[in-house]
């Protein structure tokens, strides 16, 4: 039986800029010709990575509170690095910085931090070289050596695993490379690069299934507004979904329909969602408002086909899936096992310490709802999503459970402990 919970999540959240939307918007604001202008910029430490990377490069980009500004520089202005450049924890920034210094003129170096250095790199490095790129990798490995001066062609390259980051790496590539360079994806990765490209002014390629970009397509600096993460939001979303007496609103938030899969999920499990849209601002991204009532809710399939749109929010929904009736099961999801950490390994050993039964395969996982959870240690092995989904568990739990790394959520969104702290009655 699931024991009464008491706990319920009530009040108005805005979460932080979306993290992989400032990614985008720091590196190609870099290589814009003229002033590139973002409000709600993402405050984690991972967007902060991408904005000194642009900077040991000689761009000045300054951030005041949530305004960042980049002088663009166009796209033979960057300058060679003095140093290493250091991604710290954040893969966004490492791949996508793969793509843009391949095909400059000068050698760099890039490095990360524990839990980076064991992340799989040679997913950009094969379609880079490919366009004639020089990457040398340590076994496949961060530390990673680019040796510029190389000039590239353009491909098209079909993605063996769908991956945002590896698209985005080889379109930035492609604005350099010699003719057209085409991504074809068997499933939809999220699109925010798209969509930047073209606030930049950049004429896209949207042939059956793929993306293309032109060598030499030129990128002007504009005026951008940050959605907020979907994906920081989904913590408290998916959780007030399973509590009844929960009512939370969500403002101002990433309605972008290659990110929010969570919800039709959601919606499948009996969850009582309501979207308001705000209005299209064109060559922005789309935002509104999402209202949550809490229920019980039963367990449900995922395919493997919805898992890009939801690749993040499989922790949270592990989580949520041992408060409903019934089984949830995921499928090709082993993506999650080299994000930040290996999620399925962290979800599982988690959820079994807190007394969930839940079976583990490679690729995916079975979480039984309905068994009494009780409070426990749980590990987030430095991954920032472990943490607040270990957050989510432990008020579902009633409390008492430890949670190390607590500190990671400033990786993404450094105001969690507030929002919940505000949230959480
Ligand atoms: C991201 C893409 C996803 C996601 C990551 C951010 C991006 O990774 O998990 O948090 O901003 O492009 P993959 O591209 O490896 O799927």
């Amino acid at each position: 039986m699931t024991p009464h919970l008491s706990v319920r999540l009530r009040g108005r959240v805005t979460p932080p800029g979306d993290k992989s939307v400032g990614h985008r918007l720091a590196l190609m604001g870099a290589i814009a010709r003229g002033r590139t202008r973002v409000t709600g910029f993402p405050p984690g430490q991972d967007c902060a990575r991408s904005v000194a990377l642009v900077r040991a490069l000689g761009v000045d980009a300054s951030l005041d509170e949530d305004r960042l500004t980049v002088e663009g520089v166009g796209a033979d202005g960057l300058e060679s690095p003095a140093a290493d450049l250091d991604a710290g924890n954040s893969g966004t920034t490492a791949r996508l910085a793969c793509g843009l210094l391949a095909p400059q003129a000068f050698d760099s170096r890039l490095v990360g931090d524990e839990s980076l250095s064991q992340r799989p790199f040679d997913r950009v490095v094969t379609p880079l070289a490919r366009m004639g790129a020089s990457l040398e990798t340590t076994s496949g490995k961060l530390p990673l050596l680019i040796h510029g001066g190389r000039r590239l062609h353009g491909i098209d390259y079909e993605l063996p695993v769908a991956s945002a980051q590896v698209k985005t790496a080889v379109l930035l590539a492609g604005l350099y490379a010699d003719g057209m360079t085409r991504v074809i994806e068997k499933l939809t990765s999220r699109n925010h690069t798209e969509i930047a490209l073209r606030g930049f002014g950049v004429e896209l390629d949207e042939a059956a299934g793929g993306v293309g970009v032109s060598g030499g397509s030129v990128l002007r600096g504009g005026d951008f507004r940050v959605p907020g993460d979907f994906s920081s939001a989904a913590f408290f979303i998916a959780t007030a979904a399973c509590l009844p007496g929960s009512d939370l609103v969500v403002e101002r938030v990433s309605l972008n329909e290659t990110r929010t899969a969570l919800l039709g999920v959601l919606d499948a499990m009996g969850a009582q969602i309501d979207v308001e849209p705000d209005a299209i601002v064109a060559g922005q991204e789309p935002i509104g408002t999402i209202r949550v009532r809490g229920r019980k809710l039963h367990g449900t399939t995922v395919s493997a086909d919805r898992l890009p749109a939801m690749i993040d929010e499989i922790p949270i929904l592990a989580v949520v899936a041992t408060q409903a009736e019934g089984a949830t099961l995921v499928d090709g999801a082993s993506e999650l096992r080299v994000k930040e950490s290996d999620r399925l390994k962290a979800i599982v050993e988690g959820l079994r310490a807190l007394g969930a039964d839940v079976e583990e395969r490679e690729s995916g996982l079975t979480i039984h709802g309905g068994s009494e959870l009780r409070p426990a240690h749980l590990q987030s092995y430095g991954d920032h999503r472990m943490v607040m989904s270990w957050a989510m568990a432990s008020l579902l739990v009633g409390g008492d459970c430890t949670i190390d790394h607590l500190d990671q959520v400033k990786i993404s969104y450094p105001g969690f402990w507030e929002a919940l702290d505000q949230l959480a009655h």
